[in-house]
């Protein structure tokens, strides 16, 4: 991923006026100095009005790589949710974002990451893994945004994705999931791993506008 395709994909997002932006993690393959492609483009575009935010993946955590992609990240402008919490507020109403750190590398903490929240108030999850998402529901997560598959990255015509890196299956690679009161949103992502090809699964950013009325308390 280069700073050009970057630059071209963040034209694409930023012409949508996001209010907030949130990535999913898994900013480099192996080698931490990777995220240094996304910081120019990143950081050229104006911040939103409720701001970037970030958790990592499993890949960022390779060669001790989280406090070096988490630097660049917020030199960007993005601040990464490590097993903590935000509170955002527009027009009088708010919401909390919680991010948490990696399920793979065993260093995801609710506990840490739901201190001081106002359960009161809807929540929405960033968390690398789908495979959390149970743990969203029990939680009273009204969302949860993830990534990690690459919605498989190679889909075969009848055999579906070659790839399925998730523990619930084959539902859990891609696309909105309803799982009781939590809406979980698995996102293709903009890159590849392994091999550079994608077949039959095109990549994404995703545009989500939130409505109030759903979630465990009726929001
Ligand atoms: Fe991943």
């Amino acid at each position: 991923m280069t700073e050009a395709v970057l630059s071209r994909l963040f034209d694409q997002v930023w012409a949508e006026s996001p209010d907030l932006v949130v990535m999913t993690g898994d900013f480099v393959d192996y080698h931490p100095s990777a995220a240094r492609q996304l910081v120019r483009p990143l950081r050229a575009r104006p911040q939103p009005p409720l701001g970037m935010f970030a958790v990592l993946g499993n890949h960022d955590y390779h060669h001790n790589g989280c406090a070096e992609v988490t630097r660049l990240l917020g030199s960007a402008g993005a601040r990464v949710l490590n097993n903590e919490s935000v509170r955002l507020e527009r027009g009088g109403d708010a919401i909390w974002l919680t991010g948490v750190g990696d399920h793979l590398y065993g260093v995801t903490d609710f506990d840490a990451a739901l201190r001081g929240v106002n359960g009161a108030e809807p929540k929405i999850l960033l968390a690398h893994q789908p495979d959390l998402v149970g743990h969203a529901r029990d939680l009273g997560f009204a969302l949860m945004l993830s990534g990690h598959t690459h919605g498989g990255q190679v889909v075969l015509p009848l055999l579906g994705p070659a790839q399925v890196n998730v523990a619930h299956g084959r539902p859990f690679v891609a696309g909105m999931i309803e799982v009781a009161w939590t809406r979980l949103h698995i996102s293709r992502g903009v890159g590849m791993a392994g091999l550079p090809i994608r077949i039959s699964c095109p990549s994404e950013f995703t545009i989500l506008t939130l409505r109030g009325g759903r979630g465990k308390e009726g929001r």
